[in-house]
């Protein structure tokens, strides 16, 4: 079975990528030996300093995947700083900025950067919806539980994972790279 390696220590993104390429058949190896993710404007920056500095180190094909949560009300905030703003401000600090905001919504984005026989390909997925008043659910990582997908009546945290891969942006951004694989 071809081996793809994912380059990730988070446990919640590896099943998420297992669940949708182990059924056509890919093993998805972890390498959780981590990269620096260089302060960057956008995802897709962060992700192609990742395929580099990763480049002969970990075996190719090999994936990696840069997140990110975009507030309309906070002019995009935290964006590529979702993961530092997670671990100081959690969700109830989001929730905190957006007290008074009448129109909360958000999009998640995800870009997975992709090497393999040393070309770099990144691919792209989005899923709009809004922040929640309360955090709700809890399932899944990160701010799942106070992101409610436009097309649901329910946080990412309260779905199944089954439910979250139906729209979730890393999905979406890994269809477009399991359209490449085949
Ligand atoms: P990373 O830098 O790609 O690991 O992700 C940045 C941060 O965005 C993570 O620490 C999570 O807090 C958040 N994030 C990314 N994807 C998701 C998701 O699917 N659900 C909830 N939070 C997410």
């Amino acid at each position: 079975m071809p081996t793809i390696t994912f380059a990730t220590g988070n446990e919640g993104k590896l099943s998420e990528a297992r669940q949708q390429l182990e059924p056509l058949g890919f093993e998805i190896d972890a390498y959780g030996g981590g990269y620096p993710e260089i302060q960057a404007d956008t995802l897709e920056a962060v992700a192609r300093f990742g395929l580099e500095t990763l480049a002969g180190e970990v075996p190719e094909p090999f994936l990696l995947e840069d997140a990110g949560l975009f507030v309309d009300a906070l002019e995009g905030f935290p964006g590529v700083y979702s993961s530092y703003v997670f671990g100081t401000l959690g969700n109830e600090g989001i929730l905190s900025l957006l007290a008074d905001t009448e129109d909360p919504s958000a999009r998640f984005r995800s870009v997975i950067g992709f090497r393999v026989d040393g070309e770099e390909h990144t691919f792209v997925g989005e899923v709009e919806g809004t922040i929640t008043e309360q955090a709700r659910g809890s399932a899944g990582f990160g701010f799942d539980p106070i992101f409610q997908p436009r097309e649901a009546e329910r946080t990412f945290a309260e779905m199944s994972p089954e439910e979250k891969i139906e729209l979730s942006h890393r999905s979406r951004a890994l269809a477009r790279l399991r359209e490449h694989l085949a």
